[in-house]
């Protein structure tokens, strides 16, 4: 990237740093009947490329080698249910949340040494990665997202497992959603 500066004078930076901040701007003919949007593997292309964008955002800030979205080929249906809510607002996509089902956890108290407990084999929604544009974080955005998985499974928040490692700040989110602790695998 910082190679890449000094070819372009820092624009590709600049454009990330935007977005990062800002969200991604939403393309004109994409149409989104609320709020929130979710994203499937057998979406239209245009739906997984945006999905594609925003996955950049976490991988670039939490240096992650993979992208979390990576579904940008031929429509394929997916065994464990893999899909994406976006959120919006003033045109930009703000939030983001990758998901698929899994059915192997432990439950968590959610302080940093301690042990996961014994596992449990329920089916449950499990967040792959959380992401909130940096000007709308401590606003609820990511709350709403974690609450928006539950709902479309058809679970309570506190019953969502999520995808170790969490970082500092999803801990902080998890603990908020659920103070009791938080189911991981
Ligand atoms: C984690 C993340 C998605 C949270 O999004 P968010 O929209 O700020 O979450 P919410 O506004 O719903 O905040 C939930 C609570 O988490 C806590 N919290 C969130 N981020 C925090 C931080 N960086 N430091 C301390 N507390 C934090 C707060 O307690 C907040 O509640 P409150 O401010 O109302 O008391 C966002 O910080 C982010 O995108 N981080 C970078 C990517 C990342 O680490 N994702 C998690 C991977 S598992």
């Amino acid at each position: 990237m910082s190679l890449k500066g000094d070819w372009d004078g820092g624009r590709e930076h600049a454009v990330h740093h935007a977005a990062w901040a800002l969200g991604l701007r939403i393309p004109k003919n994409l149409d989104w009947l609320g709020d929130m949007a979710v994203v499937t593997t057998q979406s239209p292309i245009m739906w997984r490329r945006l999905a594609y964008q925003v996955a950049r955002m976490p991988q670039k800030e939490n240096h992650y080698d993979f992208r979390s979205w990576s579904h940008i080929g031929e429509p394929r249906e997916t065994e464990d249910n893999v899909r994406a809510y976006l959120s919006k607002a003033n045109g930009y996509v703000i939030g983001y949340l990758a998901a698929h089902d899994a059915g192997r956890h432990r439950p968590w108290d959610l302080v940093h040494s301690s042990r996961y407990g014994d596992e449990d084999n329920t089916s449950r929604p499990s967040i792959d990665l959380v992401w909130v544009a940096d000007a709308y974080r401590r606003q609820g955005v990511g709350a709403t997202l974690v609450q928006a998985l539950a709902d479309d499974f058809g679970c309570q928040v506190t019953d969502v497992s999520w995808s170790t490692p969490v970082s500092d700040a999803g801990r902080h989110l998890a603990r908020r959603v659920s103070p009791k602790g938080i189911w991981v695998n």
